[in-house]
C-alpha cells in the first residue's frame, strides 16, 4: 500500500526526470480474456488522453470494451478533483457501484487519476468504500496490469499512489479515440501553483517530454493519416523550460509546423509565458491554427494577485491585443473564475468590462470551489452561494452575447472545416470544426469524414454554426 502525500506533492526537487520505456510485460496478457472494461473518464483533456492510454493498456490485457456500465466485469473511473463537482460527481458514482456489486459478486472497480492523488479522497475510499478494488495515481498509470493482477491474486484492495512525480513513460500503448485527430502530451505537470488550483498537487511537477519523442510520435500521425493535433499541458508555454538545451514552445511549435500535418493546436497557454516568438511563429505557419485558449480568471489585478497568477489585467490586455493585431481572424477562448474568496462587486465589474472589451469567442465560466490543501481554501470568504451564482449568471448572459456576435461575423463566409462525423440525432448529416474551433453543422456524404473541406455558413446561433457543403 502507498498513499498519497501532501507534502511531498508540493515539493518540487530539481534532479533530472528519468525516461523509461514502457514494457507490457507478458505473464499479464492474459488477466483480462473474456473479460469486459467500462472506463468513465471526468476532466480535462489530459485525463481524456490518459483514458487513451488505458484503454490501450485494457486491450492488451485481453479485456473487450463494453458501452454498458452494468453489463461490465471491471468498471474504471478516470477521476478529476479541479472543482467539488467533479469530486462528488465520481462519489456518486462509486454509490452505484457498490449497489451494483450487491448483486454482482465479481465486479471489479478501479479508480484512478487526479482524485487519487488527494490524500482525503484515499482516506475516504479506505474508510467507507470497501467496493473500490484498486487505486492508482497519475504518476503510475502504467503499471495498471501489475495492480490489477495484484488484486486479483490476493483479493485485497491495492492503493498505489505515488505523490513524488515518477519517471516519463514514452511508449505508452494508445487507443485513439479519433482516426483524424490525436492529443500529444509535451509537457506533464504545473509549477505555477495558482492559489485556488489543485492540479500541481494532482500532477506533480513541470516535466517536458524530448522534442525527438513528441516529432516522432507527430511523424507517425502524418503517416497514419491524421488531419490535426493537439499538443497538451497544463501549461504548454512554459515547454522546454526545465530542459537544458534552450528549445522551447516556439521552436517545438515551428517543428510541428513542418511535419507538415494540416492542423496543429496547442492548449492551455498560460499568459505569463506566451512570448513574441510564439505569436511570430503562429502568424508564419498556416498549419498552426488561429485559435488560442488563454485563460484570464479575473478582470481585477487585486483579485489576480490573491489567485497567484502573475499577470495584471493591463498585461494581459496588452497580450490580447497584440495576439489580435498580429493574427488575422485569430479566435480566443478563455476561463474565468467568479466569486473568489474576497471578490467584491467592484472586482467583479472589473471582469465584466474586461470581457466587454475582449469579445471572447468562447468562454468556460466556473464558481470558485475551495480545494483541499490549497493556499486560497484558508482564506475568507464572505460571498454567499446565492451571490456568487448570480454574478455568473450575468457574465454568462455577457459572454454568451458575444459568442453569437463572433459567430455571425461567419455568415456568408466560406470556411475550412475539417469533418469529424456524423450526428446520430441532429437535423444535419455531419459535423466539424472550422479552423478557429467552431463547431459547423451540415449535410454531405460520409466519406467526407477526415477531410478538410469548404463549407459556407448560412446561420450563426450561440454555440454553433450551420452550413452548406461550398461548390466553389
Ligand atoms: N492550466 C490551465 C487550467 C487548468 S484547470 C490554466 O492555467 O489556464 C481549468 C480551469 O478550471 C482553470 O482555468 C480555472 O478557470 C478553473 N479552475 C481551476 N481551479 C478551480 C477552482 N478551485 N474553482 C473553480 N474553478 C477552478
Ligand atoms: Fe492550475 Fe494555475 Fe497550473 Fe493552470 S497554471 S494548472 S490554473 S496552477
Ligand atoms: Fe481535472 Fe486533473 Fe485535469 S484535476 S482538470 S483531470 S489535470
Amino acid at each position: 500500500m502507498q498513499l498519497p502525500n501532501y507534502k511531498q506533492a508540493k515539493q518540487r526537487i530539481k534532479e533530472n526526470v528519468k525516461i523509461e520505456n514502457y514494457e507490457n510485460s507478458a505473464i499479464y496478457q492474459e488477466l483480462g480474456s473474456g473479460k469486459t472494461y467500462h472506463l468513465k473518464t471526468y476532466g480535462c483533456q489530459m485525463n481524456e488522453h490518459d483514458s487513451e492510454n488505458i484503454e490501450a493498456m485494457l486491450e492488451q490485457l485481453g479485456f473487450t470494451k463494453e458501452e454498458n456500465m452494468e453489463a461490465a466485469d471491471l468498471v474504471l473511473l478516470n477521476t478529476c478533483s479541479i472543482r467539488e463537482n467533479a469530486h462528488n460527481k465520481a462519489f456518486g458514482m462509486l454509490g452505484r457501484l457498490k449497489h451494483l456489486k450487491e448483486t454482482k459478486k465479481d465486479l471489479i472497480v478501479g479508480l484512478c487519476g487526479c482524485m487519487a492523488q488527494e490524500e482525503g479522497v484515499v482516506n475516504e475510499i479506505l474508510e467507507k468504500h470497501k467496493e473500490v478494488n484498486f487505486v492508482f495515481g497519475t504518476h503510475n498509470l502504467h503499471h495498471l496490469p501489475q495492480i490489477l493482477k495484484k488484486h486479483l491474486d490476493t483479493s485485497q484492495q491495492q492503493i498505489e499512489v505515488f505523490s513524488k512525480e515518477g519517471n516519463l513513460i514514452e511508449g505508452l500503448p494508445v487507443k485513439r479515440t479519433s482516426k483524424h485527430k490525436a492529443y500529444v502530451n509535451i509537457i506533464y505537470g504545473c509549477d505555477k501553483f495558482c492559489t485556488y488550483c489543485i492540479v500541481p498537487y494532482t500532477r506533480g511537477k513541470q516535466r517536458s517530454r524530448k522534442k525527438e519523442d513528441i516529432l516522432k510520435e507527430i511523424q507517425q500521425l502524418v503517416k497514419d493519416g491524421y488531419q490535426e493535433v493537439t499538443l497538451l499541458g497544463q501549461n504548454v508555454n512554459a515547454y522546454g523550460k526545465d530542459l537544458e538545451n534552450n528549445y522551447h514552445m516556439e521552436d517545438l511549435l515551428e517543428d510541428v509546423a513542418k511535419t507538415n500535418i494540416p492542423r496543429v493546436r496547442f492548449m492551455t497557454s498560460h499568459p505569463w509565458d506566451f512570448t513574441d516568438k510564439m505569436i511570430e511563429v503562429i502568424e508564419k505557419y498556416p498549419n498552426i491554427m488561429p485559435f488560442i485558449h488563454l485563460p484570464v480568471q479575473s478582470g481585477s489585478s487585486r483579485i489576480l494577485k490573491l489567485m497567484g497568477r502573475r499577470y495584471t489585467k493591463e498585461d494581459y490586455l496588452t497580450l490580447l491585443d497584440k495576439i489580435r493585431n498580429r493574427i488575422p481572424n485569430v479566435s480566443i477562448s478563455t476561463d474565468i473564475i467568479v466569486g473568489f474568496p474576497g471578490e467584491t462587486e467592484e472586482d467583479f465589474k472589473e471582469t465584466l468590462d474586461l470581457v466587454e472589451h475582449c469579445k471572447y469567442d468562447n468562454a468556460y465560466t466556473f464558481i470558485y470551489s475551495a480545494r483541499e490543501n490549497t493556499p486560497a481554501s484558508k482564506l475568507l470568504d464572505e460571498t454567499s452561494l446565492k451571490e456568487k451564482e448570480e454574478r455568473l449568471y450575468r457574465l454568462n448572459n455577457i459572454v454568451n452575447q458575444y459568442f453569437l456576435e463572433s459567430n455571425q461575423k461567419l455568415v456568408d463566409k466560406v470556411v475550412k472545416v475539417l469533418v469529424e462525423g456524423k450526428n446520430e440525432n441532429g437535423k444535419t448529416d455531419l459535423y466539424g470544426y472550422t479552423d478557429t474551433n467552431k463547431l459547423v453543422n451540415f449535410d454531405g456524404d460520409d466519406t467526407l469524414i477526415g477531410q478538410i473541406i469548404d463549407v459556407k455558413i448560412t446561420n450563426a446561433k450561440t454555440w454553433s454554426l450551420d452550413g452548406k457543403i461550398s461548390e466553389c
